[in-house]
């Protein structure tokens, strides 16, 4: 772990790390405070250690793509605003579907969905031709059963596709995936979308149609049906390169259920088999972080996907989105 010499925090375990390069680094990489004593670990001297070594930070996020920070003292949203304030990230406005309300400054909660459904695995507004590239989370109320983050490295999801579905990979890369989307008025509270009106403010259908259009998505179709919302939206990187050696596997294969799964650019179905064994290694690839009170997650939004196991109640991750 010679390049670990100028590291500012001890290094951390937890079950299920992987390596992830040459330098043995492992995904995801757990970092604990360098003095665990009531005088040395406090708020203050964990944001001065992020604010000096900002570079090693963005460095390694880039190498390994997650970071849990564990072990120091944040106590409530102010402070996890606070630590994002000190990684010196610009913040990115969220525009996805998902049902979140914010806390304070850049501090959101993670999803508002009912606490039994599970999220599936997604880059963060992975449709969006802008997108954020880091996401925290933060731990204020630790789940008394379930309620993991789940993260995977999805540049191995893309090796292993190449590996069993050469031919279905290439196709995909040159014809991309259209998605449709059908929104309700109102917000449903047992789902995690909220409805057209929440979405765009308005309840005027107009309006709605133009910011849907507008609001950063390549939408090719919209149409209403009575007052429900529904359109088309091609993307046209169903992979990315990230970094030059990473091909991220930059789609919602490992999100939509069969009945809802996108269909290729030239209008052919995804067979099932590949849908469901994207979504087998998607589980095979996956690193549960188990939460602990104040525990702060950085994840590289570019090649690391999430994802939200069921949970008992309580549970309160809050999150924020940095450009
Ligand atoms: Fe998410």
């Amino acid at each position: 772990m010679g390049k670990l010499q100028d590291c500012p925090f001890h290094l951390g375990k937890i079950a299920q790390q992987k390596v992830v390069n040459e330098d043995g680094l492992l995904f995801p990489m757990v970092l604990l405070p360098q003095d665990v004593s009531d005088e040395g670990n406090t708020l203050q001297s964990f944001l001065h250690t992020i604010e000096s070594n900002r570079e090693w930070i963005d460095d390694h996020l880039k190498k390994v793509g997650a970071l849990l920070f564990r072990g120091f003292p944040l106590k409530s949203a102010s402070d996890f605003n606070a630590v994002m304030e000190a990684f010196g990230w610009d913040e990115m406005a969220y525009l996805g579907a998902a049902s979140r309300i914010r806390v304070e400054g850049r501090v959101f909660t993670a999803n508002e969905a009912p606490l039994h459904q599970p999220i599936k695995f997604h880059h963060e507004m992975a449709l969006f031709e802008d997108f954020p590239t880091k996401l925290a989370f933060y731990c204020e109320i630790a789940p008394p059963d379930g309620g993991q983050t789940a993260i995977l490295l999805s540049h191995k999801i893309t090796e292993r596709m190449e590996e069993k579905y050469p031919e279905f990979v290439t196709k995909l890369e040159k014809e991309g995936l259209i998605y449709s989307a059908i929104f309700p008025a109102d917000d449903d509270p047992n789902d995690f979308l909220i409805g057209w009106q929440t979405l765009y403010k308005t309840k005027d259908k107009e309006e709605a149609q133009r910011k849907a259009l507008d609001g950063g998505l390549k939408i090719s179709k919209l149409t209403w049906d009575g007052n429900k919302m529904t359109f088309q939206i091609e993307a046209s990187d169903s992979m990315r390169i990230v970094d030059g050696d990473k091909k991220a596997w930059f789609n919602l294969l490992t999100f939509n259920d069969l009945k809802n799964a996108p269909i290729l650019g030239d209008g052919s179905v995804i067979p099932k088999e590949v849908i469901e064994s994207c979504l087998q290694i998607a589980e095979e690839e996956a690193i549960e972080v188990k939460w602990e009170v104040a525990d702060v997650v950085v994840l590289d939004n570019r090649f690391v996907m999430h994802a939200r196991r069921p949970s008992k109640p309580p549970r309160r991750i809050l999150a924020a989105f940095c450009k």
